[in-house]
């Protein structure tokens, strides 16, 4: 990978090069150049060759880069013992880090990838994952919390994300419980929690983060639901978006902040922020339990997290992992 990682680098800006200038730049002859571009088009990357001009890749890209996310996460890294693996290409950053984090181990470790080949959602959904799109990135981290006390979690970090991308300059997106981040009724951003240990042993989450940056609509034919991007969406209320790398920075050290949290006080910590940007709190909206529809009104959530549905004037409280829900129109 090492020619076509260089080679990309010299087609980031979307423009095109000749064969003979790429050969040239980077030492080596055209048919290493073809070789390097046929390896790149395995990796997920749209190449353009137009004879008498070269190569380019369709838009400009912008790569992840480990020193520019260390950046936003500098005053964090001093408290933490944190480490971070930036690749181009994996299965999903959640399965990497819950196969090379060892249980018990007292690092927190961050993955992100430029593409993920079996990204994978919630309820058993796919997360498509194009290459340097969009974020891919997980978090395995260390819990002295009892398996019986994670409730909440989901929620915390959605909260978590919410803030990041607060952070990051925009300014109205919102949550659906358990923890998609909606802007305008179009999901923007996705977390999948996945806990490994056993009650009486160490335990461990693996926080996994997907955020549409700058999807392109060749690539979305296969998502089976409504979404936006980031790009998308702050360019409609007016602003520019933050580099890929600094919202990376800002989204790992806002999860590390709210895991921190979570651990010493719990959910009822951010219970407020919850409730400030809550979708589903007053509104219709349809619970499916296995395969039982209930349609009620959303009344918030309680101090573990637990959705509180208001039906033939009951409340009654629901738990994340036994529901799925949807906002009614
Ligand atoms: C959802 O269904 O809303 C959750 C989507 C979570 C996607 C992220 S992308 C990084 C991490 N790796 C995965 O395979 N999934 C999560």
């Amino acid at each position: 990978m090492t020619i076509s990682l260089n080679l990309l680098r010299h087609l980031l800006d979307g423009k095109f090069h000749s064969g003979e200038r790429l050969g040239s730049l980077l030492g080596v002859s055209r048919s290493a150049i073809w070789k390097g571009l046929q390896g790149l088009k395995d990796q997920g990357v749209t190449i353009h060759a137009v004879r008498g001009r070269g190569y380019r890749i369709p838009h400009a890209l912008e790569l992840l880069e480990q020193d520019l996310i260390m950046e936003g996460l500098r005053p964090l890294t001093a408290t933490v013992s944190f480490r971070m693996e930036v690749l181009l290409d994996i299965d999903s950053t959640n399965t990497y880090l819950r196969q090379t984090v060892p249980l018990g181990s007292n690092d927190v470790v961050a993955c992100l990838a430029e593409r993920q080949t079996q990204g994978r959602g919630r309820r058993g959904r796919q997360w498509v994952s194009p290459f340097a799109q969009n974020l891919y990135l997980s978090i395995s981290y260390p819990l002295a919390v009892p398996l019986e006390a994670l409730g909440g979690l989901s929620l915390s970090m959605g909260v978590a994300v919410n803030t990041a991308l607060q952070e990051a300059g925009l300014s109205s997106a919102g949550l659906k419980w358990p923890n998609d981040v909606y802007w305008q009724q179009q999901k923007l951003a996705g977390i999948l929690i996945e806990i490994d240990g056993e009650s009486s042993g160490p335990c461990r989450a693996v926080v996994g983060v997907g955020i549409n940056f700058d999807m392109r609509d060749a690539d979305t034919a296969a998502i089976d639901q409504v979404w936006t991007d980031l790009v998308r969406a702050m360019a409609s209320e007016g602003r520019e978006p933050p580099s890929r790398n600094s919202l990376a920075g800002i989204v790992l050290r806002c999860l590390v902040q709210g895991l921190e949290t979570f651990e010493k006080n719990g959910f009822s910590a951010v219970h407020d922020e919850w409730k400030r940007w809550d979708l589903c709190d007053g509104r219709p909206v349809m619970l499916r339990i296995a395969s039982q529809e209930i349609v009620g009104l959303g009344r918030g959530v309680d101090e573990h997290g637990a959705l509180l549905l208001e039906t033939e004037g009951a409340i009654r409280s629901y738990h994340a992992g036994e529901v799925s829900l949807r906002l009614c129109p």
